[in-house]
């Protein structure tokens, strides 16, 4: 596993869209994995940068995103696909048919993600995922527990997460939060050919001196990436 230590987080950024920009140039019909959450922004920003630049083509590029909470429709300001929209879908030239969020509306929720996954397997498998990370180690909605789904599944929110999102994007409404998310598995992540995780700030060093340790636990979901022979970790303070 490589780890490149970034001086500030505009570095960090700049470095993961040059390896996103550089891995469609090589594939440009390349299937990707994508996250949400404040780390990547700088990365998306990067990207639509290039795009408009006419440095980088996204018409024949797939991607998959990594979760979604359920109960959200599509155009909610917190949902996952309205983030996936702003930052970075509706201002590249990407096919909207071509971009996959999980599903947080659908009647039969265990199916989508069954669906979810078997879509990935049909577009031949994620090249290249873009992961963050949680503060307790989490990747997407894999939480730290004792056992987990391996592949994209319906999983509750920790009282946790319900409060912080209360607090940080609900105005403190903890009815108005979902108590449900669609995440990809460990297992679906771990598929990708190339993985490379962003970690920004104080808060994500315990998450990545556990990384360190390279000791496999579900008390920390990202030290399962040591199961994977090609991710790259760009963290920055
Ligand atoms: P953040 O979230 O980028 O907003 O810190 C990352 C995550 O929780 O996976």
């Amino acid at each position: 596993m490589k780890k490149t230590i970034f001086k500030n987080y505009e570095e960090m950024s700049t470095a993961a869209a040059n390896i996103v920009a550089a891995a469609i140039g090589a594939k440009p019909n390349i299937v990707l994995g994508l996250p949400t959450g404040s780390t990547p922004c700088g990365m998306y920003s990067n990207l639509v940068a290039m795009h408009k630049a006419g440095k980088l083509d996204f018409s024949q590029v797939k991607s998959f995103n990594l979760d979604e909470y359920v109960g959200l429709q599509e155009n909610h300001n917190q949902s996952y696909r309205f983030f996936m929209q702003t930052q970075l879908f509706n201002h590249v030239n990407i096919l909207p048919q071509n971009t996959y969020v999980p599903s947080g509306t659908a009647k039969n929720l265990e199916e989508a993600a069954a669906l979810f996954d078997k879509k990935i397997e049909e577009e031949g498998g994620i090249d290249l995922f873009v992961l963050g990370i949680g503060a307790n180690g989490h990747i997407g909605f894999n939480e730290p527990a004792a056992s987990m789904p391996a592949y994209t599944h319906v999983v509750d929110l920790t009282k946790q997460t319900i409060e912080d999102n209360a607090r940080a994007f609900f105005g403190g409404n903890m009815k108005a939060v979902p108590k449900k998310a669609i995440t990809q598995g460990l297992a679906t992540i771990l598929q990708a050919k190339k993985i490379i995780l962003l970690a920004s700030g104080k808060s994500k060093a315990a998450a990545i001196e556990s990384i360190d340790k390279k000791i496999l636990t579900l008390n920390c979901p990202a030290t399962m990436l040591h199961l994977h022979n090609n991710v790259e970790l760009l963290v920055c303070n």
